[in-house]
């Protein structure tokens, strides 16, 4: 028998193990080529647990322009929630010129993969503190914000209705952690009609006056690069979850790693990145730090397998 010589033997065990690990998952979304893992192993290992503690253990945490956004259609930008307001009923030509020009300047900052959160920080601050102000002067009206999202070509991601609506069968609670405007991310999912009782928003929500014209921001500022702090000063104290240690986190920006910083007693988290812009130049970095990591990948295909599978009844196990 062949298999008793030993080295003809190890390495047909060794080919056998490897196309075990290669055929094992029942999530077969995952070895699509746009999806990339530091350690898939890992990866498993930790959506099994999950799947064993069940549903009512688990949230997802997500932050929402491009990540539940998609990133680009037909090769034209899709609109973030601050971009959205660039519309002629609510700001005049050269408030919408200034904010351009500051998103040209920003936003390539805000994705350098030279350069550190830490040394981003700052530069964020004076981002979204520009921008603001400039809407506060425009004196927007809250009565204007539907037309506006209906009129702009906003979009969630394909497959976006599956995702949220398997959370709310399912009863798992959905935060939306946005760096975005919190008025406008509202208004597209209610217009997507995904507004579900379990979703639950930290953002930048408008103060309007009486009249209902914008007159400031509420809150402390949230961008990209602080949501750590609304992490543990918000999301940390949200009853709704408590009891629930197992995280789905889903971002698209390092800044949105921090997300889950509020979960007390965490036991798994996996997180997914969605890598929209400067593939080659980040490429790395995501991998390193993002357990899952979606290269140019429009689309909720994966995320909702993870969710299935988690959601799953118990009898469903990716070793089975
Ligand atoms: P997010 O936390 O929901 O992803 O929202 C933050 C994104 O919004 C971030 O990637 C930068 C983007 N942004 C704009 O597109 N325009 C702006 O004027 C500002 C301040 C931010
Ligand atoms: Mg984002």
């Amino acid at each position: 028998m062949v298999y008793h010589i030993p080295w003809i033997y190890t390495p047909v065990r060794s080919v056998l193990a490897i196309w075990h690990q290669l055929t094992k998952a029942e999530i077969p979304e995952l070895a699509k080529c746009s999806v990339l893992m530091r350690d898939r192993s890992r990866v498993e290992d930790t959506i099994y647990a999950m799947q064993r503690a069940g549903a009512g253990r688990l949230q997802v945490i997500s932050d929402f322009d491009m990540t539940l956004t998609r990133f680009a259609h037909n090769g034209k930008r899709v609109p973030t929630t601050h971009n959205i307001l660039d519309h002629r009923l609510l700001i005049d030509e050269d408030c919408s010129k200034k904010i351009r020009e500051l998103l040209n300047t920003y936003y390539p900052i805000e994705i350098d993969a030279g350069r550190s959160a830490e040394d981003k920080l700052p530069l964020m601050v004076e981002w979204w503190t520009q921008v603001h102000e400039l809407l506060i002067q425009q004196r927007i009206r809250k009565e204007l914000l539907a037309q506006a999202v209906k009129e702009s070509s906003t979009m969630l991601r394909e497959g976006y209705k599956v995702f949220f609506d398997r959370l709310t069968e399912q009863q798992v609670p959905l935060l939306i952690f946005s760096a975005g405007v919190g008025d406008v991310l509202e208004e597209v999912i209610r217009q997507n009609n995904v507004f579900h009782p379990n979703v639950h928003i930290i953002s930048n929500y408008m103060d309007f006056d009486q009249a209902g014209v914008l007159r400031a921001f509420q809150g402390q500022l949230i961008h990209t690069f602080n949501k750590r702090e609304g992490a543990l000063s918000h999301a940390s104290g949200l009853r709704v979850l408590q009891g629930r240690p197992n995280v789905l986190l889903l971002g698209d920006s390092l800044g949105d790693l921090t997300m889950a910083d509020g979960v007390s007693e965490h036991q798994n988290i996996l997180t997914i990145g969605f890598l929209n812009d400067q593939m080659d130049e980040r490429k790395e970095l995501y991998v390193k730090s993002f357990d899952v990591v979606l290269v140019k990948d429009e689309t909720m295909e994966v995320p909702n397998a993870i969710l299935k599978y988690i959601t799953s009844s118990t009898d469903n196990k990716l070793d089975a």
